[in-house]
């Protein structure tokens, strides 16, 4: 197995008898996971799809990656939420998050459309200058406001250095395909399309199309991603609690919850771990929070966040859990230098690896934590090559759709998203939402 759990640094918080009180609990929702008879089972498709794949859809979308890897220097990814955390989280994590700045054959990728920051749009067109360009907008719907924005700025920006004409093969929409109104557009204007699947929602979706292109421009092996997502589909397929590691992460987390542990904090020790930290807390957090309940997850990068958020780990309100992702193999290492004269008084750690010293920070952290009253989960991963990462991405899912189940609450929607959308909608005097842009500005007075 890829991923391992280790719980043994909970055992000062919960009992084997509140893990045994969810067994049958955790086989009676696996199989309603599985006959598809739970809350969003139209969004299942990750279950299987996901690990599988279409031989002619994939070899179409790796000649795609070819030719943006041979006809541009950047490459532009817009999209929002799941249409962009997935290909970042993996590219960060299996390559650098410095891929931009490393020696490389692929192009740059910077992500679009995640925000309405004017100085970030600016930023990004000036990098481009000078340079060949290619996009691919991600959206589903192909209406949502800030990937839609950044997709005008774009289009608008390729057309006037390449032409109509020249712009076609350099722009890439993954979208519905059917409904939406990229789709259509794409048809018109002869763009290369790539489709969202219908049975997955944003979150469940980086190994489709909707990650698995910007993750092959930046050169990883998406076979092997996929392959690690397969063995952990084979791994985690028994609703045994002491042999699915996935489940019973996501028994005592809702253990932990109902003991008042409200927040749970995802901890990396490597800085590559960031954006897959940023992943993980929109599946987990649009996942289950939502009817009054769920976990609040936080992330943190360790050691660095020890000399911020350390002191509230450590002392601060007792209302949270961590989660550690540790590595247990380096794929890079170095080792301290000897100083002969010691300035530092670090000469007992000379000749140890980093890897070593990032390891014992590790296991003194995790100590200290828990001695001050915070619940750790270890995750042991084996390396953070692209079948691991594969893995990793499945076991999450999985565990989390249990623990949403668990939880009480439909894992695979999200209505709450749309409250600002709305209220942003009003305010800025889109049609038909004249009464509620009244109402708005009266309470913004
Ligand atoms: O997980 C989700 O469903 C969301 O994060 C969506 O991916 C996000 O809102 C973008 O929507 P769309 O793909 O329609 O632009």
């Amino acid at each position: 197995m890829s991923i391992k759990l280790n719980d043994k640094y909970v055992k000062n918080f919960i009992t084997d008898t509140e893990i045994e009180a969810y067994r049958e609990k955790v086989v009676e929702t696996d199989k309603m996971l599985r006959n598809k008879t739970g809350k969003g089972s139209d969004f299942l498709g990750w279950m299987t799809a996901s690990c599988a794949y279409d031989k002619d859809e994939y070899a179409r979308l790796q000649a795609a990656a070819e030719k943006i890897k041979k006809s541009c220097d950047v490459f532009i990814v817009i999209g929002i939420g799941g249409s962009y955390l997935g290909s970042r989280a993996v590219i960060e994590l299996v390559k650098s998050p410095r891929y931009n700045s490393m020696k490389k054959d692929t192009p740059d990728i910077y992500f679009s459309g995640c925000n309405i920051s004017a100085t970030d749009m600016r930023e990004l067109l000036a990098l481009c200058e000078g340079r060949d360009v290619c996009i691919n907008v991600i959206s589903k719907s192909g209406t949502t406001t800030e990937p839609s924005i950044a997709f005008r700025i774009f289009r608008q920006y390729l057309e006037d250095r390449y032409g109509k004409e020249g712009s076609k093969d350099r722009i890439f929409i993954t979208t519905d395909r059917a409904r939406g109104v990229l789709k259509p557009l794409a048809t018109r204007e002869g763009y290369e399309t790539f489709t969202v699947p219908d049975d997955m929602g944003g979150r469940y979706s980086v190994l489709s199309p909707v990650g698995l292109l910007p993750i092959a421009v930046a050169g990883i092996d998406i076979m092997e991603l996929l392959s690690g997502c397969e063995e952990a589909r084979v791994a985690l397929s028994t609703a045994d609690i002491d042999k699915n590691d996935a489940y019973r992460y996501a028994v005592i987390r809702n253990i932990l919850l109902e003991k008042g542990k409200g927040i749970e904090v995802l901890v990396g020790y490597e800085p590559s771990f960031q954006m897959f930290s940023e992943w993980w807390k929109q599946l987990f957090g649009e996942s289950e929070g939502k009817d009054g309940k769920g976990i609040y997850p936080a992330s943190v990068i360790f050691s660095t966040d020890l000399h911020s958020l350390g002191q509230y780990i450590q002392e601060g309100q007792r209302q949270l859990f961590e989660t550690v992702l540790s590595l247990e193999s380096a794929d890079d290492d170095l080792s301290v230098p000897d100083d002969a004269e010691n300035i530092d008084g670090l000469n007992f750690v000379s000749g140890k690896s980093l890897y070593e010293v990032n390891q014992t920070a590790m296991r003194a952290t995790i100590l200290a934590h828990v001695d001050g009253g915070v619940p750790n989960l270890v995750l042991e991963a084996k390396d953070r090559t692209a079948k691991t990462v594969g893995y990793l991405i499945y076991f999450f899912w999985i565990s989390c759709a249990m623990s949403g189940y668990l939880l009480g609450v439909n894992p695979f929607d999200q209505p709450g998203v749309e409250a600002y959308k709305k209220n942003m909608f009003a305010l800025l005097g889109k049609p038909g939402y004249e009464a509620m842009a009244e109402e708005l500005n009266a309470k913004l007075q």
